[in-house]
């Protein structure tokens, strides 16, 4: 029987496992090996589960977008897939916030304000949230993230339009799946130059992601949504995702 790639444990060294990824060293100190796992967690780890398949289809979408962002002109870290779960990324000292872009009311948001869930955002928001399992991923403001040293004025304002530049292409990527990019969590890190790139992933892990064929409100949900809120069928969505994602490549 062919070995299934899938079940290959990475070579290097482990240097960091987190909730849904593992980062091993490679021979060039400069390149780390991504590997995506099942493991999924909701609420700040304290829901657990695996969502099987995972690892490959976000490890493909991830790959999907980044080269399409890469191809726009977007500075980020991947390099090359190298498994159906693994791909080389430059090294980066990771800036400790999540960046958040929001199109429509959903999540946190509205458990925060009240605002009623899927009410477009015009102009979209740009939230930072602090990278701590600790304090729960606290949102921050720009005057605590100078205050905690976490980025300078001209990074945040970097970042936001970094940020603001994804979600156009993204948004419209997606339109074109027939999906409605509602929100997601980008992270960015420092290359050897001091450039502000973009890392981690982007998979329905990470975004909130639409059906535009369905009006329901459960049914449209395509992302960790389903895991969250215990919707079910959450294989079955993220593969449609990857799907909609591939039907989209340039045949080579
Ligand atoms: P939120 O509404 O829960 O704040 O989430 C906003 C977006 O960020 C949503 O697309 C899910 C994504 N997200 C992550 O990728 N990781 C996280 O830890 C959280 C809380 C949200
Ligand atoms: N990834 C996060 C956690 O488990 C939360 C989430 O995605 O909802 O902590």
């Amino acid at each position: 029987m062919a070995a299934d790639p899938s079940s290959e444990t990475p070579s290097g060294e482990k240097l960091y496992e987190g909730k849904a990824k593992i980062i091993y060293a490679t021979d060039d100190p400069a390149v780390l090996l991504t590997y995506f796992k099942d493991d999924a967690t909701a609420f700040n780890a304290q829901k657990r589960g695996q969502i099987v398949g995972k690892g490959q289809i976000n490890c493909a979408i991830s790959t999907h977008l980044f080269q399409r962002l890469g191809a726009a002109g977007v500075a980020t870290h991947w390099l090359e897939t190298t498994g159906d779960r693994t791909m080389l990324v430059k090294a980066l000292q990771i800036i400790p916030l999540e960046v958040v872009v929001r199109n429509l009311t959903a999540g946190s948001l509205c458990k925060q304000t009240g605002l009623p869930l899927g009410q477009r955002l015009e102009p979209s928001l740009v939230e930072f949230y602090y990278k701590n399992d600790d304090l729960g991923d606290p949102l921050l403001t720009g005057d605590r993230i100078r205050a905690m040293g976490l980025a300078s004025e001209e990074q945040i304002g970097t970042l936001r339009r970094l940020a603001l530049n994804i979600n156009q292409l993204l948004t419209d990527f997606f339109m074109d799946c027939g999906i409605t990019l509602v929100d997601f969590k980008l992270e960015f890190g420092l290359d050897a130059q001091h450039q502000i790139l973009l890392g981690d992933e982007i998979s329905p892990d990470t975004c909130r992601l639409w059906d535009q064929s369905t009006d329901d409100e459960a049914q449209r949900v395509m992302d960790k949504d389903r895991f969250r809120q215990d919707l079910g069928q959450v294989e079955a969505a993220y593969q449609r995702v990857l799907e909609r994602v591939l039907a989209q490549s340039p045949k080579n």
